[in-house]
Parts: structure tokens; sequence; C-alpha cells
């Protein structure tokens, strides 16, 4: 039976332009819609800007133009970005749209009437130069705690305190470096504590949210009273005043996933349909894809709002880790600070999009873009394994037919239609790196049938014209069903195939029956090599590009000043036996890394691991991480190792020491990794 699904990703603010670090979000979600719709789903997916607060505000101020003229620009840049990656919203609005207003009316309203709001006074530090309250972000000064010059108002990036800003030390307004003073406003808070029974119960029900997500919160947020929520700012705020508190704007935060509601608005009366049957309809899924960094304003605020709105709350929160470039956070000096119209100005978006489903599970892990490895996988992967297939043997049919009658190929046309439901539950969950291995699975049989058929060879002879109608009637079908399942990721390519054979590929259930009778036409070139010289061209260009690197924060609070980790209650664990610090010491734990990792034949719960120490120095290491984590997933993550650990022989070979993790076991094993930077074999202390 067909869903309906309605799917969002997070709106980007309309300060700054699309890097890849935000494509990993889009693309994910654009792959899901695709599926979904694939698959014969009703499936829309809308997204907009997010344009209000004080950056955008400050920003017009500066280049001396309305807020709405540079929003409107920036919308312009955004989905020409978007467009180039292949990303295809329904409807992508604007969180400055009339249906967003109306959607927060009707919002505030029920929370008004539900007696949740409150207003209380608040004293922040206020620019006197710019006339404005200065979010946490927008004061740096010298740490209180341990005199780190130029931390952010609300933690310090040195040593990890947490503080207001009116404790740091000799503070400065980014905004203009004038001295900020502290004013009193009277702001209103929304008192999300009244709904902590519901929100307990929402998170913790095992549906809606991963795993670990549940758990924080869990630890983090609702082992106490929830904080009330501050949801409005003084004037001047570029922002909706509220409607019945005249001088209050309220939050970006707080209309920002309103504009969820608003997008689908918009695009409700284009299309003539009701709000209600997305959002106030049991029948409609809601799906949002969302980055670890905003967990706490989707899983808690979020749902909070709709419940007290009557709206339907969101049947799942995809939440994904964040993007590395090479193994470090995105650097411009680097070159890897990548904005999405530099790759698109030296690379094929087609080979982003299948690196990132190469990379991306489930999980919340960062996903890291190694340059090198991108090259490679794209080349040996889509060029020389998908691609191939067809442009070995298209030519010898091209202007002739595919068989009236499809031949006997051994099984494997139905063995990869038998494939397609595995690949489609592997796509629904999230989990496209093992939907990827096994789509790739099945193009080298494909390529393998190719190879020993030698199509090049039958062709030579006149009396085996027939036999080499066959054998591409078969190779075609494999490349076609490979490339539907490929179809959500690789859009252009099903286009292209469907050129090709005279063709559409747009529904999953086309992989299970042969195409036959169809004409073929002239093979034409379906995807290029990377070449080394494009990247470093992009990797060039990108360490001399402007980028909003530094000014991309919008006045959102860093979710660190939520966490309460005296609120987890330890886990049925307790404390071990006191030890002085010799005995600590007896523990030489080191930072390894996993260099091989492999399953291990007749274990269940083991994967065997090689990590390197630095130099030669390597252990080999049997960890019961197998239901945790894929090998291919853990080749070049760091780790902490115990290395002198007595080797212990095992039934399937001696292991070396162990890995550091923490969790119950099975599924919930979460290895323990090392900031960026540190090396392997450097002991931990
Ligand atoms: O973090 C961000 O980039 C926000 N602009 C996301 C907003 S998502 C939703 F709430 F609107
Ligand atoms: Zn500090």
């Amino acid at each position: 039976m067909s869903r309906r699904i309605l799917v969002t990703a997070a709106l980007p603010y309309a300060n700054g332009h699309i890097h890849l670090g935000h494509l990993v979000e889009y693309i994910q979600t654009d792959i899901w819609v695709r599926f979904q719709k694939l698959r014969g789903n009703t499936c829309r997916y809308f997204c907009a800007d997010d344009t209000h607060g004080t950056a955008i505000m400050i920003r017009a101020r500066q280049e001396n133009r309305s807020e709405e003229e540079l929003i409107a620009e920036m919308k312009e840049a955004h989905l020409a970005d978007f467009t180039g990656f292949q990303i295809e919203f329904d409807n992508y609005g604007s969180t400055n749209s009339p249906e967003n207003l109306e959607a927060c009316k009707i919002i505030w309203k029920a929370l008004r009437a539900a007696g949740l709001v409150s207003e209380k006074d608040v004293t922040q530090l206020f620019d006197p130069e710019a006339g404005t309250f200065l979010a946490d972000r927008f004061v740096k000064g010298t740490c209180p705690k341990c005199g780190a010059v130029d931390q952010y108002g609300d933690n310090c990036e040195k040593c990890g305190a947490t503080y207001s800003p009116g404790e740091l030390i000799d503070p400065v307004s980014t905004l203009t470096g004038a001295k900020p003073e502290e004013r009193t406003a009277s702001h209103l808070f929304v008192n999300i504590e009244k709904l902590h029974d519901f929100l307990e119960e929402w998170t913790q029900s095992g549906e809606h949210l991963q795993k670990e997500v549940a758990n924080y919160l869990k630890g983090h947020f609702l082992g106490e009273p929830l904080r009330d929520w501050d949801i409005s700012r003084p004037a001047p705020y570029f922002g909706f005043e509220i409607p019945d508190a005249p001088g209050h704007y309220w939050y970006v935060w707080f209309d920002a996933p309103i504009g969820y509601i608003g997008s689908t608005w918009q695009w409700c009366k284009e299309n003539n349909e009701g709000l209600s049957k997305y959002w106030q309809s049991s029948d409609t899924e809601i799906h949002h894809f969302i980055g670890k960094d905003i967990t706490y304003f989707h899983t808690l605020f979020w749902p909070a709002m709709l419940k007290v709105a009557g709206f339907n709350l969101p049947t799942k929160v995809h939440i994904h880790g964040f993007l590395n470039v090479d193994g470090g956070k995105m650097s411009k000096s680097r070159g890897t600070f990548i904005m999405a119209r530099t790759y698109l100005n030296h690379l094929d978006p087609a080979c982003l999009r299948y690196y990132f489903a190469s990379k991306l599970n489930s999980k919340l892990d960062d996903i890291d873009l190694n340059l090198q490895e991108f090259t490679e996988k794209v080349n040996a992967d889509l060029v020389g394994k998908v691609v191939n297939i067809a442009s070995r043997c298209a030519k010898f049919i091209s202007g002739n037919t595919l068989g009236d009658v499809y031949p006997e190929d051994g099984g494997r046309f139905q063995q990869a239609a038998e494939a397609g439901d595995r690949i489609a539950e592997l796509y629904e969950q999230c989990e496209y790196s093992q939907a990827m291995r096994e789509i790739l699975q099945l193009a080298e049989v494909a390529n393998k049938f190719v190879e020993d058929a030698q199509p090049w060879l039958l062709r030579k002879d006149q009396e085996k014209q027939g036999q080499l109608r066959d054998v591409c009637t078969i190779a075609l079908n494999l490349f076609r069903q490979v490339v539907i399942y490929l179809s959500p990721v690789l859009p252009e390519l099903a286009k292209k195939t469907g050129e090709l054979l005279n063709d559409t590929l747009s529904g999953w259930e086309q992989s299970k029956t042969p195409l036959t009778g169809n004409r073929v036409n002239k093979f034409s070139h379906m995807m290029k090599r990377i070449e080394e010289e494009q990247v470093q061209k992009m990797v060039e260009e990108s360490r001399e590009a402007e980028t909003n690197e530094e000014t991309e924060s919008q006045d959102t609070p860093a979710i660190a000043e939520n966490w309460n980790d005296s609120a987890q209650p330890l886990i049925d664990e307790p404390l071990a036996e006191e030890c002085t610090i010799d005995d600590f010491m007896k523990v030489d734990l080191r930072v390894a890394r996993i260099v091989e990792a492999n399953h291990v034949e007749g274990a269940d719960k083991l994967l065997q691991l090689t990590l390197s120490l630095g130099g030669e120095t390597t252990r080999n290491v049997f960890a019961g991480i197998k239901a945790a984590y894929a090998p291919e997933d853990l080749v070049g993550r760091l780790v902490v190792c115990v290395a002198n650990l007595k080797p212990r022989k095992m039934r399937f070979g001696l292991s070396e020491g162990m890995i550091c993790a923490s969790g119950p076991g099975g599924k919930d094993v979460f290895l323990l990794a090392p900031d960026t930077g540190a090396l392997p074999g450097q002991r931990v202390h």
C-alpha cells in the first residue's frame, strides 16, 4: 500500500552559502525521498531558507541593504547549488513567508491557551554601537576558568568550561569590536517542563529516535526538570513581531522548525491540497533529517510545540554526524573548506552523491571525505564496475533491439531481482553504505558475466550473432537492474540508461521484469573518471576562496550549555575499587589507527582488527563489535587501545590487545575516538 510521507531537511541559514558539510544532509535526504518515490509512495520533500535573527540583521546593515534583499539573493544561490547537486525539493520556501507567519500564530495561540507562556527579565550583553543585544556567539573574550583568549561567550574551546557571556574577561562584541554592557529586557518563555512526561514517553518509545539519541536525551535533559525556553528577543531583531506582545520578536529558533509547516502550506496552496492532510492526519508520516548539533531543538522543543498545537508528531527524526575532510575539520587554510559551487566548478555532482552514499549509515558517527579515497572509489566502482557493464557491450547491439525473449542467464537476473527487497530495506533504514555494497556486488556479477562471455569475440564470428545478441540482452538487463537500485543516488545515470534502452526508469519494481525487444540507442558516455588534477584544482580554489567559515554562526546556543551529565544514572555498573595513579599507569593506553578490519569466519560477535601504533608497530586484536560496526566503516579510524595487555590465544588466533569502548554490548557498543590531531602511538594519560 502506498504511504504518504512528508520529508524535511534542516533549513539552511540565509547568511552563508552551501558547503560540502551541508550537502551530506541534503543528499542523504534527497536519496531517501527519491527512493520513496521510486517505491511508489507519495513523498514530498520540503525545505526553506532560515532567514531570521541577529546575524542577518547585522549583515544587511553592514552591506547597506534590506534584510529582504539579502535573503532573496541567498535563496537564489542556495537553490542554484541544490539544483547543481540534483537535490529536488517539492517546495523550497522561506521562514520569512506569510504562510510561516500564519503557522507561527497558530502554534503561539495554542501555547498561550495551554498556559505555557510566561514573561521574565533577562540580563544580556548589549552592543552599544550596533544598538543590539548580543547572542552568546557574538561575544568573545578571555575564558574566566583557564585564561585562554579569544573564546566565545558560552564556552571555552580550550578547557571546555561553560559560562555566561557576562563572566568573560575583557569581552568584546564580534559585530563592532565595542565593549558590551549589561542590559536587562523582558523575554517570553515557554514552560516545556509541563510536557516532561509526554517528552519522556515520546523520546524513549524506541520508535522515533535512534537509540543513541534517546540515551543522550535521557542522560542530558530528561533526568531533571526541563528549563523554560526563551523564545523571544527584544527589538531590534529581524523576525516576526509577536502579535500579542508588541516589541517582542519570536526568536529565530521558534519560527525555524515551524518553517517546515510554512513550506508545506505554500506547496498546498499551489497544489490545491489541504495542510491538514500533511500535518493533522494520522495517514501521513513525517520524517525530519537533521545534523546532531540541532538534536535538542528537534527532539524536545519541536515535538512539544506540535503536541500542544495538535499537529502530527514526527514519525522519525533521522540524525547524522558531521563531515570531516581528509581526517580533520574542514579548513580553509588546508583548502578543505569546500563550497558547493567550488566543487561544481571542477567535479561531477554524481561522484559526491555516490561517495556520501557509500559512507552513510543510520548512526551518528562523523563521516570522512578522504579525497584520495573519493577519487579511487568513484573510479573503481562507478566507472570501473557499473558503467563498464554497459560500455563493454552496448556498442555491439546499438541500432538493433534487445532479444524478444529474455535468454537463459544462469539465474543471475532472478538473483538480482530478489536482492531488491533487501536493498530496499537498507535504503528505508538509511543504511546506504551497506546498500551500495550490495548493489556493487551485483555489478561485479554482471561484469564477470561479460568478461566470461566475451562479446567482442562473438562479434567477429558471423555464426555467433544470435549468441552475441543474447549476451548483450543479458548484460544490459543486469546493468539496468543495478542502475534502478542506484537511481536514488544517481538520477542522471538512470536518465541516461533510460535513453540508451528507450525505457524510463521510474519504479523499483521494474527491476523484477527483464526488458525485451527494446531498441538500443547509440551508447554515449555516462560517467567520466575523476582525474587527480581536478581534485587538486578544487582544493586550490577552496584555499583561495572567500568562505563563510568564520561568519556562519547564528544566534544559536551551544548545545553544551544544556548538558547535564549528573542526570545520567550509572547504568547498573558500580564504580570499581579506587586505584592509584601508579595502578592506572600500568595500563598502557595508546592511540591506534585501524588499518584493517575483517569478519572472522565462524565468529558471531568478533571482528579481526589490525591496529597501527605508528611506525612498524601493529597489533592484532579480536574485538566483540561485529553487531555495532561494519568492517568497512572502521578502516582509517583512530581508536584507543590497551597496548600492553598480555596476548591471549583465542580459537581464531592471537589477540594482542583491546580497544576501548562503552555500552552494554551487542548493537550498543560505542568506540572511543581520540580528537582529530591525535597520532597513532601517542600515549593516553
Ligand atoms: O542549524 C541550522 O543551520 C539551522 N538553520 C537549522 C534550522 S532547522 C529547522 F529547525 F528549521
Ligand atoms: Zn578555558
